[in-house]
């Protein structure tokens, strides 16, 4: 199956990102803690130059725990400042306000020496589609936050969060592009639902994954459905059906159907807590 992100979409989201990032100090990267280098964008090191980084793993309830902690190490180690979370519950979103503090302190002492005070960080929260944007900002802003209007001359036609009096945020998060032309990253992107369903074969989809996961998690299908996989990716998929007693007029559900079974269980974390990447 080809596994597709269109260049076009690209060229919009590029443009977009360009115009937003001129206007921010900080830049709050979500990747998708499952994983972790597939949900990264390939230019955002290019785009971010000079910006401060804050790299979050969301999801992170999602992905292997063992694994949370090896990439933040990598992250850190690449430079970046580094937390796991979960945008849903809002567990771990509360440390990110002194992760700013530490990630902007050289741009706050060096605005402090040339007399700027007052003057109010701003960030953005970027990521690929389907990452957990919207939902890091609603948790991170929670209620308490004020919208601090438009701003005339400046910031043209944008809306920042007043989230602390020394911290503001771009209301609209920025859309990025995956490695769209890499075949890998967009099958991993596929099997959380983070591209676009229509253009899936689910069965395809499907056999994919149970690959992946017998070289990953080899117990994660067999716990889940208490059977042992033996078989074709086909086989294997039916006796799943057969163990969640999924039948139509009592026959099989076909194969389409039955693969839906696997990829809905994986993308909920039924299967158990994955992480399909290592740093
Ligand atoms: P986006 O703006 O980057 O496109 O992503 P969005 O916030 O819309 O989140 C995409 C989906 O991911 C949503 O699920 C959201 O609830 C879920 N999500 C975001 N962050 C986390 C997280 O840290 N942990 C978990 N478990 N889920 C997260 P949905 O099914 O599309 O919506 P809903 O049914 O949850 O409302």
């Amino acid at each position: 199956m080809n596994y597709q992100w269109y260049p076009g979409h690209m060229t919009k989201a590029k443009r977009m990102m360009q115009e937003n990032i001129k206007l921010i100090d900080l830049i709050i990267e979500l990747v998708d803690a499952r994983v972790p280098f597939s949900s990264r964008n390939p230019d955002i090191d290019e785009l971010g130059r000079n910006k401060s980084r804050i790299v979050l793993l969301n999801k992170s309830d999602l992905a292997d725990p063992a694994c949370n902690k090896e990439w933040i190490r990598y992250f850190e180690e690449q430079g970046a400042y580094v937390l796991e979370v979960n945008s849903k519950s809002g567990s771990g979103v509360r440390q990110v306000s002194s992760l700013v503090r530490a990630a902007c302190k050289e741009k706050l002492e060096r605005d402090k020496r040339k007399g700027i005070v007052n003057r109010p960080v701003r960030a953005i929260v970027v990521g690929i589609p389907n990452v957990g944007k919207s939902t890091c900002i609603n948790s991170f802003a929670g209620k308490a936050c004020t919208k601090t209007g438009n701003k005339p001359g400046v910031t043209k036609g944008k809306q920042w969060i007043r989230l602390q009096k020394d911290l503001e945020l771009l209301d609209t998060p920025g859309i990025l592009w995956p490695r769209f032309e890499d075949q890998k990253v967009g099958m991993h992107l596929a099997f959380f639902g983070s591209m676009n369903d229509e253009i899936i074969i689910m069965d395809e989809l499907a056999c994919d994954l149970l690959r992946l996961l017998a070289e990953r998690y080899p117990r994660a299908v067999a716990d889940r459905y208490e059977i042992e996989p033996e078989g074709s990716e086909a086989e294997i998929l039916a006796d799943i059906a057969r163990s969640r007693k999924c039948y139509r007029n009592g026959g099989r559900l076909g194969l389409e159907q039955e693969a839906g079974i696997v990829v809905e269980g994986f993308r909920s974390g039924r299967l158990g807590r994955i992480t399909l990447e290592q740093p």
